[in-house]
This record gives C-alpha cells, structure tokens and sequence, in this order.
C-alpha cells in the first residue's frame, strides 16, 4: 500500500508542470480545441517572453456573460427546443457565462418602446405592472430558461428611459438635458420603479444582483434614452435611488455611468468624491465604443479600486455584415485582456442571439453577436461567430473567484498580449493572443519553469496549469 502511494505521489509530480491548451485559431479549424499538452522545461529559448508574478495580485473575477434582450428573447422563443438548448448550454455549460445584464423597460434592441407604467404623473406607481410590458413574453421565459443551466447567474438591470411622462421631452427616445423633468415627484417616482422592477422580477423567480442607474446618460440616442451630467446623476443616487433601494433590497450592487472609456475618470471621480452618492456606489460601470482607453481605466482602478469595483458592462461590433470576420473576435480579446489588465473584475457582451439581419431593432440600429440565429429558414440554423470563441477563451477559464496576477510581456508589441489569473481551486490561466500575420514563439516564464511555446498567426490560446 505505502508504495503504492509513494508512486502515486511520483506520477502526480511527474504531471504536475505539464500544461493544458485549448486554443482557438484562424485557417485552422481550431475552435475552443484542445490541444496537445506542453512541459515546463528549465531552458530559455526565445526573445519574446510572457512573464507571470504569482506574488503582484490585483481584482477578483465577478464574472462574464453577455445581455438579455427583447432582441435575443423572439429570435431564440422561435427555435426548436434543441437549438435554444443548444445556445444556452454553450453560453452557460461550455464558456461559463455567469454575469447577465437585462434593460428595464425597452431599449432600442425592443420590438418597439414600453415601460410598466404610462398612466400620466402616477408618482404612487399605482398602475405600475409587468404585464404592461412585453417582458412576460420575451425576457421572462428567456432568463428563465438561462437559469435552468445557471441557477447562479449574477443579473443586472440598466434602464435606457423612465416612462415618457418622467421625461422633459415627453417621449421615451430621445432626450431633454437633463432627462427627467424637474419635479421631486418624478425623481421619487422613478427611484420607487427600479424597486418595483426587482421585486418584480424576484417575484417571477429571477433574482436580481445589481442596477446600473443608466444606460449612456451622456447620449441623447435616437431609441430610448436619458440624459444625466455626473452631479446630476449623483444627486439622484444620493437622493432617491440610493435610500430606496437600501431600504427595499439591500443586497443590490449599484452601479454608477455605464458608458463609453473617454470620459470614465470625470465620471468616477465627481461620484465617488461625493460622500452623500458613493456611499450608496458599489462599482462603476463602462462600455468601449470610444475605443480601448485602457489608461482610463487603470487610473480609476488605482485611485478607488480599493472601494468601488470596475465592470465592463456592454460591447458589440456593428454594422450587421461580416458577421464571422476574425477580426470581429479579435476586437472582442484584446477589450477583455486590456481591461481585466487594468482593473475590470469582468467583461459582458451585448445582445446573446440576433437574427441574420442583426436584429430585431425598432431603430434600425442592428449590429452583430456571438450567436446568429436563422429561425425563419426551413431547418433553423443557428451561427456561432468569431467573437464567441474569444469571449470562450477567457470566460470559459478565469472563472469567478479568479485572481488576476501581473503579467509583463518581454520584447512584445501590441499584436501580442496576454492576461492571467488564479482560480480558486489554485490552477493558473494564463490567456495569450497573438494578432500577428505570422506564427510567434515565445517563452512562458512562471516562477522558476519555462516553457517553449509556439502559437499560429491570429490565434487566441489559453494555458492552464497548477499553481
Ligand atoms: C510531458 O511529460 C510527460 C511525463 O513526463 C510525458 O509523458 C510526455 O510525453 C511529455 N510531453 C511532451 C510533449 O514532451
Ligand atoms: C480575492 O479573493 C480572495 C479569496 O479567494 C481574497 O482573499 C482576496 O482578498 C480577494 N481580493 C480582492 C482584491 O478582493
Ligand atoms: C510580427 O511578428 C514578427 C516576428 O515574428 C515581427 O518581426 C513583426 O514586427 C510582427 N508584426 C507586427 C505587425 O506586429
Ligand atoms: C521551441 O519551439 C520551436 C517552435 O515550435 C521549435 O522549433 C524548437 O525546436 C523548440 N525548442 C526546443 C528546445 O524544443
């Protein structure tokens, strides 16, 4: 029995350096494959070094996963119960999508404009309902489904406008600065609605974790919208939304901004400066339609990070053509590396599953997904495009718990980055995506073991291996 063991123990130090590859590459038909495992050896041999410090920690992992939208809800209720399965086990089982958003009230990814409530200065909310909504139809059914295969799903709500009779321009799209009238009724009113809209949703079995206050309320959109200046919207965290929703649901992470890189620090600062709002401030949220800024994040992390936490909460490539480019994933790796890199403590996508035209959009405004769904074809097809194997490469290994470690790149350039992270069961992930027209070989530096390794031009590939 004892050497028994004791060869037990042996072969399990044999294995223990050796590390797993899965890997996702262009004109190959590697997709989230498998690969043949590498060893540690002791010797360098490249140039190009990708070097890990176990001891520099940063953020823990809340998650990543992309919105559910009414968009998403009628092309996936149209497929047979084995696509939706399909979708859903891919998303939940394979990839490991764990953060969800969803918009309260429609958004310009609706069929057309709703809220709950249109029963003109009803500042009790007494009319308010789900039913007046299409959420019983689309959102309801469909998250509900998703958390048959994750009953942890974290889910948030982001609002792209009150009701019109909030609005100083009396209609959902479209935006009077500021955007809701200037009545302490309707700001009440509107604090009470976000209540309503969790209890609501508990009530159908779907348990809510946080709120953004809005979505883009630096844009006066064409589809629905709401337009705050950063004092603006901290005066109504502070006032109403803030003391309403600790008293209702305290649990509730709230989520300050919600929009675009460029202007994150201005944002971050004014609010979180402001001890009557951030008290009631969990984390800020942000999108990247004005492009990478990486440096604006990092800076928000290392002046509040100890306090609020960071979330990239929407991206989506537009326009609705060339759906399966690569460099549609590709975008969508070097985002989520940048930002888990600067403080992120997750990364969600936009629309789940749109149709072949990137929609439906009551604004036109279509774009792409991880997932196209072709419901109206005689069979039902469905597409999973190059951004969903680069969400797969990081969402599907730096799990929730996840640490993120530095990593410092030796003799690179920005066609190669990498990010790493340890789980909670002591594996590291180390993420490496080479954009490069060529093959790269490089070194993989951890603690006193290197390992030779050679990756394929425009591939994503993630290395695990034990702590
Ligand atoms: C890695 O090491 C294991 C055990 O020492 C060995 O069986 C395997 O062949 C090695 N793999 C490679 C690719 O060298
Ligand atoms: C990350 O999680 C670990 C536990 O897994 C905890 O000890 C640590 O304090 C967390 N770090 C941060 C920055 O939250
Ligand atoms: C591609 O990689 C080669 C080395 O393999 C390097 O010389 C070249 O600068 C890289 N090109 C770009 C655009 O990064
Ligand atoms: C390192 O990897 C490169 C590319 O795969 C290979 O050509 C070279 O022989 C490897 N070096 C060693 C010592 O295995």
């Amino acid at each position: 029995m004892k050497t028994l063991l004791f060869f037990l123990l042996l072969l399990s130090l044999c294995f223990t350096n050796d590390i797993k590859v899965t890997q996702s590459a262009q004109y190959t038909g590697d997709r989230l494959t498998q690969k043949d495992e590498i060893n540690f050896s002791n010797k360098a041999e490249n140039n190009l070094k990708i070097q890990i410090d176990p001891t520099k920690t940063y953020q823990n992992i809340t998650g990543f996963g992309g919105a559910f939208t009414e968009a998403c809800a009628v092309n996936f209720l149209k497929l047979s119960s084995d696509l939706q399965n399909e979708i859903f086990s891919q998303y939940f089982h394979n990839i490991g999508y764990s953060l969800c958003r969803v918009h309260i009230n429609s958004c310009d990814f609706s069929e057309s404009s709703y809220s709950f409530d249109d029963t003109v200065n009803d500042y009790s909310l007494s009319s308010w309902s789900l039913n007046n909504g299409h959420d019983p139809k689309t959102l309801i059914p469909l998250i509900k489904k998703a958390l048959t295969f994750n009953p942890n799903l974290k889910i948030y709500g982001s609002p792209w406008s009150p009701p019109a009779w909030m609005k100083g321009n009396n209609e959902m799209c479209h935006s009077s600065y500021p955007g809701l009238k200037a009545d302490s009724r309707i700001h009440q009113a509107w604090a009470l609605y976000f209540s309503k809209w969790i209890s609501a949703y508990k009530q159908s079995g779907i348990p809510i974790w946080g709120l953004t206050i809005q979505n883009e309320p630096e844009f006066a959109a064409p589809w629905e919208a709401c337009i705050y200046t950063p004092d603006q919207e901290a005066d109504f965290l502070a006032q109403y939304l803030g003391p309403q929703i600790k008293h209702d649901h305290p649990e509730i992470k709230i989520m300050i901004y919600d929009h675009n890189k460029d202007h994150l620090e201005t944002w971050a600062n004014t609010i979180f400066s402001r001890s009557d709002a951030s008290k009631f401030a969990d984390g800020v949220a942000f999108h990247w339609y004005s492009g990478s800024q990486f440096e604006n994040v990092k800076n928000v992390y290392d002046n509040w990070g100890d306090k609020f936490f960071l979330l990239a909460t929407e991206a989506c490539v537009c326009p609705a053509t060339g759906f399966q480019d690569w460099n549609r994933g590709e975008q969508y790796g070097y985002d989520i590396i940048g930002d888990l890199n600067s403080g992120s403590v997750g990364w969600v996508d936009w629309n789940m599953c749109l149709n072949m035209q990137g929609g439906p959009n009551h604004l036109g405004n279509n774009c792409g997904s991880p997932v196209m769904v072709d419901a109206d074809s005689n069979p039902q097809t469905i597409t999973f495009t190059t951004p969903f194997y680069y969400m797969g490469q990081i969402s599907k290994f730096l799990k929730p718990g996840s640490t993120i470690l530095d990593t410092q790149i030796i003799n690179g350039d920005e066609n190669f980055i990498a990010v790493t992270g340890q789980t909670l069961d002591k594996k590291i992930v180390v993420v490496v995506q080479n954009q490069n027209d060529s093959e790269r070989n490089f070194d993989l530096v951890y603690r006193n073991k290197i390992a030779n390794i050679s990756m394929p031009q425009h591939s994503i590939t993630s290395f695990v291996f034990d702590a």
